[in-house]
């Protein structure tokens, strides 16, 4: 059975500064907390190629992959280079521009949407601290548990550090005009083991490759 978890507003990455860093590929860029606290986004790296660490995961990828949060689509367009399939997913017009000109194939959805070949993915990735999306990660799990074929893959990736936080934020350029609240999360490797167990997947691998973290997670079946 597909579940389909109510959709959070999924206007709040199209907002003007990640539109404005995606079109000149570089920050700076901020997830700005409501107490005040700014995080680095790394659009520079995002809208490279991928590095040794993205590599590393898509060693991992089989069957089709759906990046969810695809971003510019580093990802998505290194494996249409290799003929691998892959569809990206972004809320943002911008990525899924930027995603489509690096010649990767991609969509305009919210991975709370309806989409394409639900339930027959091979692998989905939640890169770059997109278990945030949403800022409900068990609902997010739900839902890609929903998105892989039987015995699929998700490859997440964590914090580097033991973190497990809920917040809202908002999207800054350092300029001190952000767009509009929205709720994230962050987690890191042993939050996402002890989750995604309660939600019935097992953790098949954990890796760190230069200071990124990545957990492979597999559904115990429906
Ligand atoms: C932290 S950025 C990750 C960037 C990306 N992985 C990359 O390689 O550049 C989060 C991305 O998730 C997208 N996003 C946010 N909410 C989403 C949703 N509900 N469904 C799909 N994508 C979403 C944003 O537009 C943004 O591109």
């Amino acid at each position: 059975m597909v579940t389909v978890t109510a959709a959070p507003p999924a206007h709040a990455w199209t907002a003007d500064p990640y539109a404005v860093a995606l079109r000149a590929g570089r920050g700076p860029l901020y997830l700005l907390r409501a107490d005040g606290r700014r995080l680095p986004l790394d659009v520079e790296r995002w809208c490279a190629g991928p590095d040794v660490a993205d590599l590393s995961v898509l060693g991992h990828c089989r069957g089709g992959v759906l990046d969810i949060g695809c971003g510019p689509g580093r990802m998505v367009a290194a494996l249409a280079r290799a003929d691998h399939p892959a569809l990206g997913i972004d809320t943002a017009p911008a990525a899924v521009a930027r995603t489509r000109d690096s010649g990767g194939a991609a969509l305009l959805a919210s991975v709370f949407q309806r989409l394409p070949a639900e339930g027959r993915w091979g692998s989905a990735l939640l890169m770059d601290g997109n278990l945030g999306i949403g800022g409900d990660p068990a609902a997010l799990l739900r839902r890609v548990a929903g998105l892989l074929a039987p015995g699929g893959l998700l490859l997440a990736e964590t914090a580097a550090t033991e973190v497990d936080e809920r917040f809202e934020a908002r999207l800054d350029a350092g300029s001190g005009v952000a767009g509009p609240a929205f709720a994230w999360a962050r987690l890191g490797p042993g939050a996402l083991r002890g989750l995604a167990r309660r939600g019935g997947w097992s953790p098949v691998a954990q890796w760190t490759v230069a200071d990124r973290a990545f957990t492979a997670l597999r559904h115990r079946e429906p």
